[in-house]
């Protein structure tokens, strides 16, 4: 990959959340992998690339955890309140970034918080291959197993087409000014966003899928943190 197809960009991750599905003291981010925590690991990958701009971090208003990590006294790194839901955190950033001076046209790539395994080739792949990209998109991993929607007493109502289904992951890459005015748009009308990519699919975009590594996983269940800490501790 030729360092020159590589645009600047500034990076949002919003750390907002409970994670309770893993049942764990705290919230997943701050839980330990390889000796640090998952959200410190979540950040390595934008802090050590060379075409970061700033990274905004949202985190809620009674986090004891951030101040303790070495990297809250980073000066690339800006906080932000986050939110009710998970778009409500990635919009309080965008509007810290305003305030920084990113303009409509930057990039900004959205990233997990428990999304700790993002690879360099993985970051690099999506910076390049949107570069000149009228939307953006995402790093996305096609459905590999057999599909079933499920009827409300927990059986098989069909069989789901897999050829079509991708697993959307992050980072996810869109312009400033368009994901701003999406994601504020969809807030407003009372629409459900999970992502960013469904914030400008609803202003009426299609985000590009980039197909990334499957290991990019984000940590959502207690197994997710035993399979990772497993493999790290074999890694060279
Ligand atoms: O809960 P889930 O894993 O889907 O959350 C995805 C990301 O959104 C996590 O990084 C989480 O911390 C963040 N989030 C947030 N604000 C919320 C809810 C989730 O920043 N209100």
């Amino acid at each position: 990959m030729n360092q020159a197809d590589i645009p600047f960009f500034w990076a949002v991750i919003p750390a907002a959340g409970a994670g309770a599905r893993m049942r764990a003291d705290r919230p997943k981010q701050y839980l330990e992998l390889a000796g640090r925590t998952i959200l410190e690991h979540s950040l390595d990958c934008f802090l050590d690339h060379p075409q970061l701009k700033g990274l905004v971090i949202s985190l809620s208003a009674d986090d004891p955890y951030w101040p303790a990590l070495s990297c809250a006294s980073d000066e690339r790194i800006i906080r932000a309140d986050g939110g009710k839901e998970r778009a409500d955190s990635v919009l309080s950033a965008l509007l810290r970034l305003a305030e920084r001076g990113a303009r409509a046209n930057d990039w900004v790539l959205v990233h997990d918080a428990a999304r700790p395994n993002l690879s360099r080739f993985d970051l690099d792949l999506l910076l390049a291959e949107l570069a000149d990209d009228p939307v953006g998109g995402l790093l996305a991993v096609p459905a590999r197993d057999t599909l079933k929607r499920a009827s409300a007493d927990g059986r098989v109502a069909e069989t789901v087409d897999r050829s079509l289904i991708w697993q959307a992951y992050t980072p996810q890459m869109f312009r400033f000014g368009a994901l701003h005015r999406a994601l504020a748009d969809a807030l407003v009308a009372g629409v459900a966003i999970t992502d960013e990519a469904s914030a400008m699919e609803w202003a009426g975009n299609a985000p590009r899928l980039v197909e990334g590594r499957a290991d990019n996983l984000k940590i959502t269940r207690p197994e997710d943190l035993d399979w990772l800490r497993q493999r790290w501790s074999t890694r060279g």
